[in-house]
């Protein structure tokens, strides 16, 4: 048998002398491990820890904060993935970072007082290449670590590629849900693979549907991988605090994979069912397809009808807290790439302050202020 990389540490140390990538900026720092409970971890980690599902990512209140560098293990993307990376809740800017340790680009004039707070909020933007694989940060000399306190509205999205910013250029970062997630000063974790149907069936390239997927660590990536090619059990006790809000937006891949208007109802009404063993008491939001807007003005519509038959069957058997956000006319040609029908950048935001709109009509407001003042 060949032994693994990670049996031969000196194979490692060789290549990174003869690159020169010695980590220099370790010996001066303040190094974090990962096990450290002042990191705040959202979205799906596995043991390494590493990343899966856009999205998933730290958060860190630090003080006297001048610099971060991250140092990221083997099962990191290969040759790079893509982060956004946020300071005092500014815009996140997209850092690619490598195993090894990557030195993050701190914006001109963040230098505060040293006992101010400085908020660095860490994701991985692609629903593919989007594993990070955290061994620890490195703060500068100085810098310590103060809790982060979540927001008390916490959403959790689940979706498919219409969710997940396929196409976008910063990925889930500018998809409506996290974009939405940030209008209400909220936590938000989005579970959502382009491609993948509601029903667990192959599709495009997803071995699983979300009805499965949804309850495991990994994203459907897992199956591409030689690193990780296995996919486990989600403990949603990590998920601290637990989602005060669940919003789903899923089907068009059951569409296209011809799943009939009953076999949807059944599998989306299981869905929920199972749902509710998690998310006991929060509202549930299900969204009705905006559809494939053509450049005539009409839609390619799909499932007409049965996201109200799924929301009557759930009320009818006693649970109201299910609601049907109806999102017809939401999203025009001119929110669209025309060469695939998904929401630009632009779309992804009049969708999130449409769907901002409906909630506080709801009766849901955002928070005036982040949980933790930067
Ligand atoms: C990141 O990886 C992509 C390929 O996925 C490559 O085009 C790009 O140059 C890499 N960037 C860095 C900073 O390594
Ligand atoms: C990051 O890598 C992607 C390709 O994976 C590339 O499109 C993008 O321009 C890179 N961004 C930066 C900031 O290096
Ligand atoms: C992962 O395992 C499945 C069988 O369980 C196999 O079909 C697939 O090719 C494997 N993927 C990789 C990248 O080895
Ligand atoms: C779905 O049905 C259409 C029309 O009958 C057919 O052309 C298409 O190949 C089917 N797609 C799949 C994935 O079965
Ligand atoms: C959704 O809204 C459209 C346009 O306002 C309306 O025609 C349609 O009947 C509504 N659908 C449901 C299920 O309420």
């Amino acid at each position: 048998m060949i032994p693994s990389l990670l049996d031969l540490p000196w194979l490692a140390v060789l290549s990174a002398l003869s690159t020169g990538l010695l980590p220099t900026a370790m010996a001066s720092g303040n190094t974090i491990q990962n096990t450290d409970p002042l990191i705040y971890f959202h979205g799906r980690w596995d043991s390494s820890p590493g990343t899966w599902w856009g999205g998933s990512g730290f958060k860190l209140n630090v003080k006297n904060f001048e610099s971060l560098s991250l140092n990221l293990g083997p099962h990191t993307t290969v040759p790079n993935t893509s982060v956004g990376v946020s300071f005092d809740y500014g815009e996140f800017i997209t850092a690619n970072i490598s195993e090894g340790s990557n030195t993050v680009p701190i914006p001109a004039g963040l230098k505060k007082g040293a006992q101010e707070s400085t908020v660095v909020r860490v994701n991985v933007e692609g629903w593919q290449n989007n594993r990070m694989n955290l061994e620890s940060i490195v703060l500068n000399e100085g810098a310590t670590l103060a809790p982060y306190k979540p927001s008390d509205l916490v959403f959790q999205f689940i979706g498919d590629s219409l969710s997940a910013g396929q196409f976008l250029p910063k990925g889930v970062d500018q998809a409506w849900p996290f974009v939405l997630g940030e209008a209400f000063k909220a936590e938000h974790v989005v579970i959502a693979q382009p491609g993948a149907a509601l029903s667990d069936i192959v599709s495009f390239g997803n071995e699983h549907g979300v009805s499965f997927q949804f309850f495991r660590t990994e994203d459907t990536g897992y199956f591409y991988t030689t690193d990780h090619n296995f996919t486990t059990p989600w403990n949603f006790a990590r998920d601290k605090p637990a989602a005060t809000h669940v919003v789903i937006h899923i089907g068009a891949n059951d569409a296209a994979q011809n799943v009939t208007d009953a076999q949807f109802v059944e599998v989306y009404t299981n869905f929920i069912t199972r749902l509710r063993t998690i998310y006991e008491h929060q509202p549930i939001f299900v969204f009705t397809p905006w559809g494939w807007p053509n450049p005539d003005g009409t839609f390619g519509q799909y499932f007409e009808g049965q996201y109200q038959k799924i929301v009557d069957s759930k009320h009818a058997d006693g649970d109201e807290n299910i609601f049907l956000v109806n999102t017809t006319g939401w999203v025009t040609f001119a929110d669209v790439f025309p060469a695939n029908q998904h929401p630009t950048v632009l779309g992804h935001q009049h969708i999130a302050t449409k769907f901002q709109a409906w909630l506080e009509n709801w009766g849901l407001k955002p928070e005036s202020r982040w949980a933790t003042p930067a």
